[in-house]
């Protein structure tokens, strides 16, 4: 079946109520590839209906940042939307979301300070917000996100939590190229040399896990060690968070499930990566 595209509120309105059954919605800023597509095919496991959203939102990007040469690649989404057999596309323009400028905002609290939200001022209240505000709009029982934004997904868990927004929040694990590089909308910034390059960051990781067993200051001195003796990558922290509640683990005697977290510029594209690591 063809997908339906709304572009405004009422044509959203219209076809969200056409949607039968369990509705999943998958927010993305479009430029899609095969971590968006897993993320559209868990949709559907996970309910009757798939609403895609593809918006980029000019609230999470902070002035001089990459919102003016953010890929945008409309046809090639909805392709792949269709072959993923996503039912409704929502593909808004800026002033169907913000008729208005948005005044009222989503803080994000301390989690949204740290991290990506360190390097990024206001990037996570912007995030919460639009999140929020296509929550609203498309009345989901279920929303998909990936966890190569971990932290964006620990955030959004908070956000339905503390505010009561009563919808599943389901996590998909990160998709990969076969060499190890996290798909990313970013990674067409690239050229071959920095693409190469780009590899040091999974593959800190990588070395960061096989320290596990020695604990979260060992796994982070195999991590940044590793990202050290490579040129080219100006890493901007290597940090060990425990899960769920992404609390920082340097110099702790931590065991359990926890998260160990890259962000790095190559060249002058910002990649950021993460694994799941079990410590102790
Ligand atoms: P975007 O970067 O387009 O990502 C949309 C969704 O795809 C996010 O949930 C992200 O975590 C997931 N994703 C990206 N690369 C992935 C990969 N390699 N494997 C698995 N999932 C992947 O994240 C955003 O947009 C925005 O912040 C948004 C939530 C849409 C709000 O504007």
């Amino acid at each position: 079946m063809e997908v339906v595209v709304a572009r405004t509120r009422d044509e959203l309105v219209r076809a969200r109520a056409a949607m039968p059954g369990r509705v999943a919605v998958v927010m993305t800023m479009g430029a899609l590839h095969e971590g968006h597509a897993a993320l559209i095919r868990a949709a559907r496991q996970a309910a009757d209906s798939v609403l895609v959203t593809v918006f980029v939102n000019p609230l999470q990007f902070a002035p001089g940042e990459d919102l003016d040469r953010y890929p945008r690649t409309f046809d090639e989404d909805l392709q792949i939307c269709e072959r993923e057999g996503a039912d409704v596309v929502f593909a808004p323009t800026e002033d169907v979301v913000y008729p208005q400028p948005a005044l009222v905002r989503i803080s994000a609290g301390p989690l949204g300070d740290v991290l990506e939200g360190a390097v990024r001022p206001g990037h996570f209240e912007g995030v919460l917000t639009v999140v929020c505000k296509l929550l609203q709009l498309t009345i989901p029982d279920v929303a998909v996100f990936g966890e190569k934004d971990a932290q964006q997904l620990a955030l959004i868990k908070l956000m339905v939590r503390d505010l009561d927004l009563g919808v599943a929040i389901l996590g998909v694990p990160t998709v990969r190229e076969p060499d190890g590089l996290a798909l990313s909308s970013r990674n067409r910034y690239l050229s071959a040399d920095e693409r190469l390059t780009a590899l040091a960051l999974s593959a800190a990781l990588r070395a960061g896990v096989e320290s596990a067993p020695d604990g979260p200051d060992a796994v982070l001195a195999a991590a940044r060690g590793f990202l050290a003796l490579v040129d080219g990558v100006d890493v901007d922290y290597v940090a060990c968070v425990s899960e769920p509640e992404f609390a920082d683990l340097a110099g702790s005697s931590y065991s359990g499930p926890a998260r160990l977290l890259v962000a790095a510029r190559v060249g002058a594209t910002r990649l950021i990566d993460n694994v799941r690591v079990a410590i102790g």
